[in-house]
Formats: structure tokens, C-alpha cells, sequence
């Protein structure tokens, strides 16, 4: 059995009932920017709807081997609210990981300890796949936090077909072995 716990933090599986601790955050105007800038936020309703699903697992697969993981982040000093969420959703070979922390727990290294448990965590579970990450290039915490990671840059012409590929958008792996992928 994992640790379900770092640090400072604790995690649990993503259920409909944190979707109440997680609006809030999702529709902060400096979260939103970097995640949904021109969309309308999700009613709690739909969130809740979201995490249903996603505790559930794929419904749409864009292959057979898609595997959907995905974590509320508590504090442990106050369980008493989710304060972000991890995501990582699988392909085979290779995955695509987001995260998300209300703005009032940005800046206390959180975010990377969050990470960096989420890192052993699917290492132990889906052990070999390369993870990767899109950005917005402005979204420089976002980046620096890749970078702390220790992911690398690449050029967008060798990233695997992501799904939260936007254009303009910047692509980061973690990996010392980056491979080739078919754009
Ligand atoms: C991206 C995001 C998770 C980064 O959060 P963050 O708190 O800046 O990230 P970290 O946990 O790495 O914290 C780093 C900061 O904590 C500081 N810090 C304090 N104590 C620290 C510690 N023990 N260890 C590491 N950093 C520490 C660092 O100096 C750094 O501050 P700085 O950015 O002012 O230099 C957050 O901005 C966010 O949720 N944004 C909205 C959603 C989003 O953009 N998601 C990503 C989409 S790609």
C-alpha cells in the first residue's frame, strides 16, 4: 500500500465531494488564466458531474490503454478542505500530468512537494511512463516548478499527441531518456 501522505500534505483518491472544496479554486481569476482563459467556468454541479467520472475512470478512450489518476491535495496542518489537485492520465508509454493549488498556497514550495510524492506515487503504480506537461508561456510559476522537477523542454514538434496541447503552448517531459514521438 502507497503512502498516501508527504511531509506537509495528504492525499486522497478525487471524488465528487471535493468538487465543493475545488470550485472555488478552479474559478479564481489567476488559476483560470492559465488553465481555462477563454472558457466558462464549470457550475458546481458540472464539477461535481467531472469528478464522478474521473473517480470512475475513462469513458472516452483515446486508446486502450488509457489510465486515468487523479488526487485531492490536503494540508495536514488543516484537513479541513481540499486545497488543490494532482492529475495524470496514461497512454501506454507515455502520460500527461496537471496540477492545480488555491493562489493562497502558492509560494510555500507545496506544489513541488505535491509533485514530487505524485512522481513516486505513479512510478510505483505505472512504473516507466513518460510523463509530460504542457504550459501556458506565461504561466512562469507553472514553469518553474517543471524546472525544479527537473523536467526538460522540447520542442513541441517531438511531443506525443497531448491532449492539453494548446498552440503556443510550451512542452516538458521528465525523463533523462526523451524519446521521439510522432507529432
Ligand atoms: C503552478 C502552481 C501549482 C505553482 O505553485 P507554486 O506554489 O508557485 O509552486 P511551488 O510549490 O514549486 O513553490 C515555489 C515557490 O515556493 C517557494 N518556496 C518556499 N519554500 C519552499 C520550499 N521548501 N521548497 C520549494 N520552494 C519553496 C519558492 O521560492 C517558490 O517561490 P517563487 O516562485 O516566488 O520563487 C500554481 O501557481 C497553480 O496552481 N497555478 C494555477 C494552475 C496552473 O497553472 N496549473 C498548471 C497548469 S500547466
Amino acid at each position: 500500500m502507497r503512502s498516501m501522505q508527504s511531509k506537509n500534505l495528504h492525499f486522497e483518491p478525487l471524488t465528487a465531494a471535493h468538487a465543493d472544496d475545488l470550485l472555488p479554486i478552479l474559478t479564481t481569476p489567476s488559476v483560470l488564466a492559465f488553465i481555462d482563459p477563454t472558457g466558462t467556468p464549470p457550475t458546481l454541479e458540472e464539477l461535481r458531474a467531472e469528478y464522478a467520472a474521473r473517480a470512475s475512470g475513462p469513458v472516452n478512450l483515446v486508446t486502450p490503454a488509457e489510465q486515468w489518476f487523479n488526487m485531492a491535495i490536503y494540508l495536514k496542518a488543516d484537513c479541513s478542505k481540499a486545497i488543490g489537485r494532482l492529475e495524470a492520465t496514461r497512454y501506454g508509454e507515455w502520460g500527461e500530468v496537471a496540477y492545480l493549488l488555491g493562489e493562497a498556497w502558492w509560494g510555500k514550495g507545496l506544489a513541488f512537494e505535491a509533485m514530487l510524492w505524485w512522481h513516486d506515487y505513479l512510478n510505483a503504480i505505472v512504473p516507466g511512463t513518460q510523463w509530460w506537461a504542457t504550459v501556458h508561456p506565461a504561466n512562469q510559476r507553472s514553469i518553474r516548478l517543471l524546472t525544479r522537477l527537473q523536467y526538460e523542454e522540447l520542442d513541441s514538434s517531438r511531443r506525443p499527441k497531448l491532449q492539453s496541447y494548446d498552440l503556443g503552448d510550451r512542452c516538458f517531459a521528465h525523463s533523462a531518456h526523451v524519446e521521439e514521438y510522432p507529432a
